[in-house]
């Protein structure tokens, strides 16, 4: 962190109070997602697919089966895994 326009240098409370309230109000406030199908062919909801990457560990294709899904068509693998790994970078922010 580099030195706060205000002219207080690096150790600016101001600065600091508000890098702290952004950082807990992303952690606590909760995201509101839309219903949005991730997998047409199993009919798997993103918010679903998010929710498992969160508890479980593995790839997209483990989780649909954690989910009780098989892929079928396979589209929907990479679009998955990316929304995994967003997810679970989420949590180690
Ligand atoms: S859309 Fe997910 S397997 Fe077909």
């Amino acid at each position: 962190m580099g030195p706060c326009s205000c002219g207080e240098g690096t150790v600016c409370i101001k600065r600091l109070a508000n890098a702290t309230a952004s950082h807990y109000s992303r952690i606590t406030t909760p995201r509101k997602l839309p219903l949005m199908y991730i997998c047409i062919c199993n009919a798997i909801r993103e918010s679903d697919l998010r929710s498992a990457a969160r508890r479980q560990n593995g790839d997209a294709e483990a989780l649909y089966q954690r989910l009780g899904h098989q892929p079928r068509c396979r589209q929907c693998l990479s679009a998955a895994q990316q929304i995994v790994a967003t997810e679970r970078s989420f949590m180690a922010a």
